[in-house]
C-alpha cells in the first residue's frame, strides 16, 4: 500500500506564538490517523518552535521552499542543511505561488529536488495548470512538462523518495476544488508518467491533491485510488478543521 500523506502549508502565516497554539491544537485533538502521516509546513521562522512542540509526535514539519544551494551570497535564502537543522525532514518545491510570484521554472525546481534528496529532505513536487490553461484543453501538456522537468533525472531510489503534489491553480485560494472524478483523471495522468520513468517507484511515489480541500470534500477527493493524500491550505490553519481532513484519511 501507498503511503498516505496530509500536509499542511501554511504559506505566509504564523507567528511563533499562533504556530504554538496551532501545534498545541493538533496534539489536543485526533491528529493522529492509522492511515495518514501529518506533516506542517510554518513559515521558516517558526519552524523551530513547531519542530520542538511537535517532537516525539506522530506529526512531522516540512519547510516551504528552500534555495538550490548548499550555500553562498543568496541574501533572503534557506538550505536545505538548515531546515534540517530546524527538525525539517519535507520541503514543499515548486508550488505554483513560488512559480507565479518568484518566477521559479521546472529547471530550479529540479536543482532544488536534486538538493533536497542529496541532504536527507522529502520534496514534495508541485505541478498544476491554470485555469486558461485548462480551458484551453492543456492540462496534460502543462502538467506532464512540469512532471518531466521537475523530475528530470532523478533516479528510480530517489524517485521513490519523492511525493509530488497536483495543485491546479484554479483551485488554490478560491473555494473551487476539482472533483474527486478531476483530479483522479489527472492524478492517474501523473502515475502514468511516473510509469514511464520507473514502474516500481511509480507505485510507491504519493500523489497529493491542493487546491481549496476542506472537511466537506476530502474524503470524496481521499476514496479516489489515485489520491494519496491532500496539501491543505487555508484549511490547515484551523485545527479542527484540518483534524477533521485527517480523520477523513
Ligand atoms: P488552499 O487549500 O487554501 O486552496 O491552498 C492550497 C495550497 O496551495 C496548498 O499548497
Amino acid at each position: 500500500m501507498r503511503r498516505m500523506i496530509i500536509a499542511g502549508n501554511w504559506k505566509l502565516f504564523g507567528t511563533i506564538a499562533e504556530t504554538e497554539n496551532l501545534c498545541k491544537g493538533l496534539l489536543n485533538g485526533k491528529s493522529r490517523s492509522e492511515r495518514a502521516e501529518v506533516l506542517v509546513c510554518p513559515p521558516y521562522t517558526a519552524l523551530a518552535a513547531a519542530s520542538s512542540l511537535l517532537a516525539d509526535s506522530h506529526i512531522a514539519v516540512g519547510g516551504q521552499d528552500m534555495s538550490e544551494y548548499e550555500g553562498g551570497a543568496y541574501t533572503g535564502e534557506i538550505s536545505a542543511e538548515m531546515l534540517l537543522t530546524v527538525g525539517a525532514t519535507f520541503v514543499i518545491l515548486g508550488h505554483s505561488e513560488r512559480r507565479q510570484y518568484h518566477a521559479e521554472t521546472d529547471q530550479l525546481v529540479n536543482a532544488k529536488a536534486v538538493r533536497a534528496l542529496a541532504s536527507g529532505l522529502t520534496p514534495i513536487i508541485c505541478v498544476g495548470e491554470t485555469l486558461e490553461e485548462r480551458e484551453s484543453g492543456r492540462t496534460e501538456d502543462v502538467v506532464g512538462a512540469q512532471i518531466a522537468g521537475t523530475l528530470k533525472d532523478l533516479s528510480a531510489e530517489d524517485l521513490k523518495k519523492t511525493v509530488v503534489a497536483y495543485e491546479p491553480v484554479w483551485a488554490i485560494g478560491t473555494g473551487k476544488t476539482a472533483t474527486p472524478e478531476m483530479a483522479e483523471a489527472v492524478h492517474r495522468f501523473i502515475r502514468e508518467r511516473l510509469v514511464a520513468l520507473d514502474n516500481e517507484a511509480a507505485e510507491m511515489l504519493p500523489i497529493l491533491y491542493g487546491g481549496s480541500v476542506k472537511p466537506n470534500n476530502a474524503a470524496g477527493l481521499l476514496s479516489q485510488p489515485n489520491i494519496d493524500g491532500a496539501l491543505v491550505g487555508g484549511a490547515s490553519l484551523k485545527a479542527d478543521d484540518f483534524i477533521a481532513i485527517i480523520n477523513a484519511a
